[in-house]
């Protein structure tokens, strides 16, 4: 009995893992997150059963429900494989469900996935480190949680890029507490919806004017010098998929 905690990557199917690919195909029972591609649960075994445990708003699985069948789940002594957008210990609540299904004396094994944190600003040629522009980057939420949102002013570092996860709505109270803590308003920021996936969108712009893009989630905010930087040809997914060797 045991449960594979698994991520997906960040949208198209082939930027999975082969561990991940291999597993669905063994899999019993797939448990799969809203941004799972449906293009990957085609790839699990075709007699599998896939529950769908994605929180919308307004028709929310809390955690503890999830946690509660992936326990019973495992338990039952099926394969399980537990599918999660991006990779599953990025904001991904991987953790919480690992030390669940360890107190209740079920074997869990990681696979790790590509992280949008990443794939994202890749998408859109931005490499988050780079010689002479930027010397590490910072990952983080930008969600606030009862009244434990990240202290931006905190991260205001020119030499390091910041690559905000799950941000879109807190843009205005980032950019002041970034500008406060030092940061200049003019540092170039890009931002990527949707990354490899339909709709994908890349937008850049400045610091100051941050807030005032049309940005819709799921995306990636990528703050710091490096996000003026344009390294791929991977602009749109028609681009990428003809930049396919045949
Ligand atoms: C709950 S977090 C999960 C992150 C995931 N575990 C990972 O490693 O990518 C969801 C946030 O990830 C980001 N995200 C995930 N997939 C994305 C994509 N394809 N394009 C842009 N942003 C994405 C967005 O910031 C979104 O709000």
């Amino acid at each position: 009995m045991t449960v594979y905690l698994v991520g997906a990557g960040p949208g198209a199917a082939d930027l999975m893992t082969l561990r991940a690919a291999r597993l669905l195909q063994r899999a019993d029972v797939v448990v799969f997150d809203r941004l799972v591609d449906p293009e990957v649960l085609m790839m699990a075994r075709p007699g599998a059963e896939r529950i769908d445990v994605g929180k919308r708003p307004g028709h929310s699985n809390s955690q503890a429900l999830i946690n509660a069948l992936l326990v019973s789940l495992g338990l039952s002594g099926r394969c399980v494989v537990r599918l999660k957008g991006g990779d599953p210990f990025v904001f991904g609540r991987g953790g919480e469900e690992f030390e669940a299904l360890d107190r209740a004396g079920v074997h869990c094994e990681v696979v790790p996935g590509v992280t949008s944190a990443f794939a994202a600003p890749a998408v859109a040629g931005v490499s988050v480190t780079h010689r002479g522009l930027s010397h590490g980057v910072t990952v983080v939420t930008g969600h606030a949680r009862e009244g434990a949102a990240v202290d931006f002013r905190r991260l205001a570092n020119p030499d390091v890029t910041l690559v905000v996860l799950m941000g879109v709505q807190r843009r205005a109270s980032i950019v002041s507490e970034l500008i406060e803590g030092g940061l200049d308003p003019a540092t170039p920021v890009a931002v990527i919806e949707r990354a490899y996936m339909e709709g994908q969108r890349v937008q850049r712009g400045l610091l100051r004017s941050l807030a005032e893009l049309d940005v819709t989630a799921p995306a990636v905010l990528v703050i710091g010098r490096v996000a003026h930087l344009e390294l791929s040809h991977l602009g749109s997914l028609t681009d990428f998929a003809s930049a396919l060797p045949s």
